[in-house]
């Protein structure tokens, strides 16, 4: 669980996406944190204690007058307890409040009063689009941030006013990846990250084709766990049909040709290049144009084969000739044997760090045991989640990166 031994304080303020905060809390305890929830006079309006307490298991606070606490400082004990405050929703006239610093009712009190240090304030705005458009609203915007406040962004689309456009709370699922994504050490901050990732698709006709059993599963944690580690990145997939990490910029290809062209466009202005991808090592010679049809003769077609461009390999020479200001990564999948293939794969395509598995135990799968070899040699990753093992592998090449001096 991703929030295990987080204490997270949930702020309601007024709003119609209070309905999503039932959801959003639900999920922030499944993920292990604990919640406590504060709401102003008007989110309870929208949405009532009771569920609120219900879903976080905890009374719900909503006055600063509140005699439950023994010194009567709901406001000082709530926040010293926390790991972060997280307003969502968070309205117009509330995200006003705080970039003025009032506090005439707890939760306004409680966030003017937490230590800034310890305790990061996350703000998910919830409004009308006009609201959230006027320079108002855009300059409290700039000023939470310039106070150290974290802005989550805002969702697109149909509102509950009947109009459409930005402001919309982000979905809870949204937010829960946004707090996860949060907590996660910061090793990849001004980084370009390039991640191949999934099977290619070969054609032989309009209708056929060949590929292979990767699900792309592992490139896509990689892809989250860059991106969370701080990084821009960008995820050259294949045809799979997983959803795209949030905040990674994807696109798709379908065969090893495009997967190439792809690459060594977005290798130019990036820093690591980590190839997951099952890249076919062939495609047919000639893909036929029409559907290949059976004559009634039983003769099968005969296909001839050439191999693909190997797209580590040429990335990595790009890397070379641009002196080590690209770092690449890549995998091998192998059945059998994987010291020594992944050493002697390492060689071949000339990258600092090759990252081996045993495909067939991990195609499609949510797990995998990693063996990452680079010149001084190797280092097991014991068997774990996918994304566990992508949050590893990034602590692992953020490492090894070059120290750029100041
Ligand atoms: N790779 C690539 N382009 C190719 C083939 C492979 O970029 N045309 C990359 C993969 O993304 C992976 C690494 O090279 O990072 C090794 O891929 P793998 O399939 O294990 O090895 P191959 O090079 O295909 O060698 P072999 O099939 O002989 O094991």
């Amino acid at each position: 669980m991703d929030l295990s031994g987080k204490h997270i304080v949930l702020g309601l303020t007024g709003g119609i996406a209070c309905y999503k905060a039932a959801e959003l809390c639900r999920a922030l305890v499944k993920e292990g944190a604990t919640v406590q929830v504060v709401m102003t006079e008007a989110a309870s309006q929208f949405i009532t204690p009771v569920t609120m307490q219900a879903l976080s298991n905890r009374p719900v606070y909503a006055s600063q007058w509140d005699a439950r606490e023994g010194n009567n400082m709901a406001h000082i004990n709530l926040s010293r307890e926390a790991d972060a405050i997280l307003i969502a929703p968070c309205s117009a006239d509330f995200m006003a409040k705080l970039a003025q610093g009032r506090a005439d009712e707890l939760l306004s009190l409680m966030c003017l009063a937490r230590p800034m240090g310890a305790v990061p304030l996350l703000i998910a705005p919830a409004m009308n689009r006009e609201m959230w458009a006027h320079p108002a609203t855009q300059r409290n915007v700039a000023q939470l941030q310039a106070d150290g406040g974290v802005v989550l962004g805002v969702g697109s689309g149909d509102q509950a006013c009947g109009e459409t456009g930005d402001g919309r709370m982000l979905e809870p699922q949204e937010l829960l990846q946004d707090v996860i994504a949060f907590f996660q050490p910061k090793v990849l901050v001004g980084q370009q990250v390039l991640v191949t990732a999934g099977p290619t698709f070969e054609a032989i006709d309009p209708v056929r084709g060949i590929t292979n059993l990767s699900s792309g599963k592992m490139g896509f944690a990689i892809a989250r766990a860059a991106q969370e580690a701080g990084a821009q990145v960008t995820l050259v997939a294949g045809p799979v049909s997983l959803p795209t990490p949030r905040g990674v910029h994807r696109v798709d290809v379908k065969s090893a040709s495009n997967m190439l062209l792809a690459s060594m466009e977005y290798a130019q202005a990036a820093s690591i290049f980590i190839a997951t991808a099952a890249v076919a090592d062939w495609r047919p010679a000639q893909a036929s144009d029409q559907k290949i049809k059976k004559d009634g003769s039983g003769e099968t077609p005969q296909l001839a084969f050439v191999e693909n461009q190997d797209i580590l390999a040429t990335v990595a020479q790009l890397a070379r000739a641009r002196s080590g200001e690209l770092f690449c990564v890549g995998f091998a999948a192998e059945s059998h044997d994987l010291l020594a293939h992944a050493t002697a794969k390492r060689i071949k395509k000339g990258v600092p760090l090759l990252v081996g598995n045993i495909g067939p135990a991990t195609f499609g799968q949510d797990d995998n045991a990693l063996l990452l070899v680079d010149a001084s040699g190797a280092k097991e990753m014991p068997r774990n989640s996918k994304l566990a093992l992508a949050r590893a592998l990034v602590s692992e090449i953020a490492s090894r990166l070059p120290v750029v001096s100041p």
